[in-house]
């Protein structure tokens, strides 16, 4: 059922989740409001959504909304609107995508221990139907209030809040290290001596490919590339060479510095 949305905040996260969400009609723009103090923010999202936007704070519109979205960064004044959401005294469940902002702080921020709070860390692949959020909600939230909400905009995993941060190295950057890789499969195409088009074809066909087969086979990675490496064949050979190089420890030293740096961040205020 389509639910009314009072959004406080409307920057890029905002904005990709109201898209995503219109679009599959978890929200209309009729009962949708969005506050931001940027005037040009607020003439963007009015225009571009057709949801009522605003600079100022509304009352009314926060009273009669189903679900509060709280989408400003964490060294803005998220402390200062949460105080203003716990004294308007609906409780309407509050979803934070601040990151680094925990279940503690915002109850402390709304003065009201038993404020349903649900806590989540985005995904960014909204316009795909791809990518899954990490959703911590405090035992006054209710899931099935949240749910379709959420899922309008990827997939849900209901997580304890102290995987956040793991979840925010590991699956939110997620794309950032594909992207990486599809940056370093297409340069060594061009390099090899195809066109850059060919190169970015080929290299997005087998990305799609290589992860349908995973999902449809369900076999371990083991067993695909031991059917694609054939006794002295080419592909053993390229596998030497990976297994020689530092690709693996990379790949997983940049995850382990994601979540590092997540953590400090949520440490800094
Ligand atoms: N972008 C991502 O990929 C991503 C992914 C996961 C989580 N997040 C989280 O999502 C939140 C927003 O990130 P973002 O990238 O969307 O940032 P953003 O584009 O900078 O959006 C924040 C918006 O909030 C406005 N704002 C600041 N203080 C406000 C206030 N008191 N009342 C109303 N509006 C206010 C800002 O206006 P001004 O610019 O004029 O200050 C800005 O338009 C952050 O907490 C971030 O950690 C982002």
């Amino acid at each position: 059922m389509t639910k009314s949305l009072y959004a406080i905040g409307g920057g890029q996260m905002v904005e990709a989740i109201i898209r995503a969400s219109l679009k599959n009609r978890a929200i209309d723009s009729e009962t949708t409001y969005v506050v931001d103090i940027s005037p040009n923010r607020v003439r963007h999202l009015a225009e571009t959504y057709h949801v009522n936007a605003s600079s100022e704070f509304h009352a009314d519109a926060l009273d009669a909304a189903d679900l509060i979205l709280l989408g400003v960064r964490p060294q803005d004044d998220w402390a200062g609107i949460a105080k203003k959401i716990g004294v308007s005294g609906k409780k309407k469940t509050l979803i934070s995508i601040v990151a680094g902002v925990t279940v503690k702080q915002l109850t402390e921020a709304l003065g009201d221990e038993d404020y349903p709070i649900v806590r989540i860390i985005p995904n960014t692949l909204t316009d795909t139907g791809f990518g899954v959020s990490g959703a911590a909600l405090n035992g006054a939230a209710k899931r099935e209030n949240v749910d379709e909400f959420l899922r309008s905009f990827g997939k849900v995993d209901y997580i304890p809040e102290k995987q956040i941060d793991i979840y925010t190295g590991y699956a939110i950057a997620g794309p950032n290290y594909v992207y990486n890789f599809y940056l370093a499969l297409t340069n060594a195409g061009v390099l090899g001596g195809l066109s850059r088009k060919q190169a970015n074809d080929i290299a997005l066909e087998n990305l799609q490919g290589a992860a349908k087969m995973l999902e449809i086979t369900g076999k371990h990675p083991y067993e695909l590339l031991d059917i694609n490496n054939s006794a002295g064949g080419v592909g053993i050979a390229a596998q030497h060479e990976l297994d020689a190089s530092d690709f693996a420890a990379g790949v997983q030293n940049a995850v382990l510095a994601a979540i590092k740096r997540t953590t400090e961040l949520g440490k800094e205020h």
